[in-house]
């Protein structure tokens, strides 16, 4: 076994998953403003502190993915925070990319950048503690999108994000996510998720990527957000590994899902559904950001002193999302 696949299983292997507490500033202010909290640095550290340090930690969460803010702050215990998520199991990991930009000659499409400069941006992220990271490229389905160029310049650009990586010695989550917002059918969402991830391997394997030192973050196939057609959870489920069996190789170690504004239950229930059916080889688990927290951040903004009543919530999701990535979650769990 390689280093960097010892590392993939470490984060998920046995029921663990990923928290994604890696939102941007911009992101982490719209989702603190709307729950009337202001976005400082002191409050966005109050907040992930009080995930980082929960009990569920040990038994559900195998690695944390942060922002470039958060990895060089220090906890209210006066530890860094890459050591307290340490300190319960987890591996630290960081977000590499700069974000998401127009593309030039498709400016209603995005190009994901932060290739300038990566080499030595890993070298300080190794050094405090980062073992793994991500880079995010974004899809829209409508009857135009995306377009092959759209879907060829992410796919080299997340082929060349997980070189440098790897080079470093961390793992490098690749997360090509195609969009849920739109009115596109399931099928739409089936074909197009797998022409991405198609090209993905295409280029990952271009760059002579190792395949078993990488985690995989797509997203589910779903109907669009704005879609008549909504479909089942086992619909979800065969769709999603019909998917994931005809796009993905199998030196691929592990596939950690996003939830990409699934409600908590329906992220958690599609995720039941998929490992009840997994008949891959693939660990099929969660990197979750919204449904991990939303519950948390909506108790916390009420009172972000009760920190015990903030965990307590916590702890249930990532427990209810362990089992799902086991297919032992149950709707009658959620009420315990
Ligand atoms: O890049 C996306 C995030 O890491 C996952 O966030 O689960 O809220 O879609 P989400």
């Amino acid at each position: 076994m390689s280093e960097l696949n010892e590392i993939v299983l470490k984060i998920i292997a046995d029921g663990k998953g990923i928290l994604a507490a890696d939102e941007s500033n911009g992101t982490m202010t719209k989702r603190l403003t709307s729950v009337n909290i202001s976005s400082s640095p002191e409050n966005r550290l109050l907040f992930r502190e009080t995930l980082f340090s929960s009990e569920k930690m040990k038994e559900c969460i195998g690695g944390v993915i942060l922002y470039d803010e958060t990895i060089n702050q220090m906890s209210s215990i006066g530890k860094l925070i890459p050591d307290l998520i340490s300190s319960s199991g987890a591996i630290p990991g960081i977000k590499v990319d700069t974000g998401a930009k127009d593309l030039a000659n498709s400016s209603e499409e995005k190009i994901t950048e932060g290739l300038d400069g990566l080499r030595d941006r890993l070298k300080k992220y190794y050094e405090v503690g980062a073992r793994f990271t991500k880079w995010r490229a974004v899809f829209s389905i409508n009857d135009k999108y995306p377009s092959k160029l759209a879907i060829h310049s992410n796919a080299h650009a997340l082929a060349r994000y997980a070189a440098l990586v790897q080079e470093k010695g961390m793992v490098p989550i690749v997360e090509p996510e195609v969009l849920m917002e739109g009115d596109h059918s399931a099928k739409d969402c089936l074909n197009k998720t797998s022409e991405v991830i198609q090209k993905c391997f295409e280029e990952l394997i271009l760059h002579k990527i190792d395949l078993s030192g990488i985690i995989l973050k797509p997203n589910m196939i779903l109907a669009g957000s704005q879609s008549k057609d909504k479909i089942s959870k086992e619909e979800v489920s065969e769709k999603t590994l019909e998917c994931l069996k005809n796009s993905v190789p199998s030196e691929v170690p592990g596939i950690a899902f996003l939830s990409g504004g699934q409600s908590e239950n329906e992220a958690t229930e599609n995720l039941n559904e998929i490992n009840k059916n997994n008949n891959t080889n693939f660990i099929m688990t969660y990197s979750y950001g919204r449904a991990l927290q939303q519950s948390a951040l909506k108790f916390w903004s009420k009172d972000v002193r009760n920190k015990k009543g903030t965990q307590d919530l916590f702890n249930h999701r990532a427990k209810m999302c362990s089992l799902a990535a086991q297919g032992k979650w149950s709707i009658v769990l959620e009420d315990k």
